[in-house]
C-alpha cells in the first residue's frame, strides 16, 4: 500500500530521504476519482523516476461558484487501492487548511497559454486556480518530474510555462490521452453524462478525427 500523508512536512521528509539515497521522484497531481488515465500517468512516472507520489486534492480555487465543487466525486479509499495495485509509493491528500492555511493571500495569475481562447473562454477563473495550486504542489513536493495528461492540453501548456517562468526546477512530462473504446477521453467527469449526452459527445471526437484525416491527406476538411 502507498504511504498516505496529509501534511507538506511529511511529504517533504519522504522526498528528502529518497533524494539523499540518489533516487528520482515523479509527481502525479490529481483531484482523485482516479481512472485509467491517472493510472497511466503513474506508470509513465515510473519510466522517469524511481518513486511516484500521487496528490489527491479537490482544489476549490479552480471551481467557479456555479461549478461542481460540492458534488465532485471523492473516492479516496478506492483511489488508494488502485494506486496500491500500481505500486505508487506515496499519496499526498491534504485538506484545504493544510493547502491554503487560514489567511492565504497569493494567487498565481497566468497569461500566455492561459489566455489562448480555449477553456479559458468558458472558465475565466480556471487557470489562475490551477497555476496557484500546481505551483504550490511543485514547491511543496520538490520532485524531479511532474506528469500531466495531454487530454487537458491547455492545462499542460499552462503548468509547463508557469514552472519555467517561476524557475521551479521540475520537468513537466506530457503523457498521451487514454481513451475508451468509443473514442471518449477518460475523465472523472464522464460519469455526469447521460447515455444520450455521451453519444452526442462521441460525435465530437468522430468529427475531429475525420477533419484531421482530411487535413493530413491534404483534402478539404469541411
Ligand atoms: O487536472 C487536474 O486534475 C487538476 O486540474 C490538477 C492538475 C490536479 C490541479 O488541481
Amino acid at each position: 500500500m502507498p504511504i498516505v500523508v496529509r501534511t507538506v512536512a511529511d511529504m517533504r521528509a519522504h522526498v528528502a530521504k529518497w533524494h539523499s539515497e540518489g533516487l528520482k521522484v515523479a509527481l502525479v497531481p490529481t483531484m482523485g476519482a482516479l481512472h485509467e488515465g491517472h493510472l497511466t500517468l503513474v506508470r509513465e512516472g515510473f519510466k522517469c523516476a524511481d518513486k511516484v507520489i500521487v496528490t489527491i486534492f479537490v482544489n476549490p480555487k479552480q471551481f467557479a461558484a456555479h461549478e461542481d465543487l460540492g458534488k465532485y466525486p471523492r473516492t479516496e479509499e478506492q483511489d488508494v487501492e488502485l494506486l496500491a495495485a500500481e505500486k505508487a509509493d506515496l499519496v499526498f491528500a491534504p485538506d484545504a487548511l493544510e493547502m491554503y492555511g487560514s489567511n492565504f493571500a497569493t494567487q498565481v495569475h497566468m497569461e500566455g497559454p492561459a489566455l489562448a481562447g480555449l477553456e479559458d473562454k468558458f472558465r475565466p477563473h480556471f487557470f489562475d486556480g490551477v497555476a496557484t495550486v500546481v505551483s504550490k504542489l511543485f514547491i511543496q513536493s520538490q520532485t524531479d518530474f511532474a506528469m500531466f495528461g495531454e487530454k487537458d492540453y491547455q492545462q499542460l501548456m499552462v503548468v509547463t510555462h508557469m514552472a519555467r517562468d517561476l524557475n521551479i526546477p521540475i520537468e513537466v512530462v506530457p503523457v498521451a490521452t487514454v481513451r475508451d473504446d468509443d473514442g471518449m477521453a477518460k475523465s472523472s467527469r464522464n460519469r455526469y453524462l447521460s447515455k444520450h449526452e455521451r453519444h452526442q459527445a462521441t460525435s465530437i471526437i468522430r468529427a475531429l478525427e475525420s477533419a484531421a484525416k482530411k487535413i493530413r491527406s491534404g483534402g478539404d476538411a469541411q
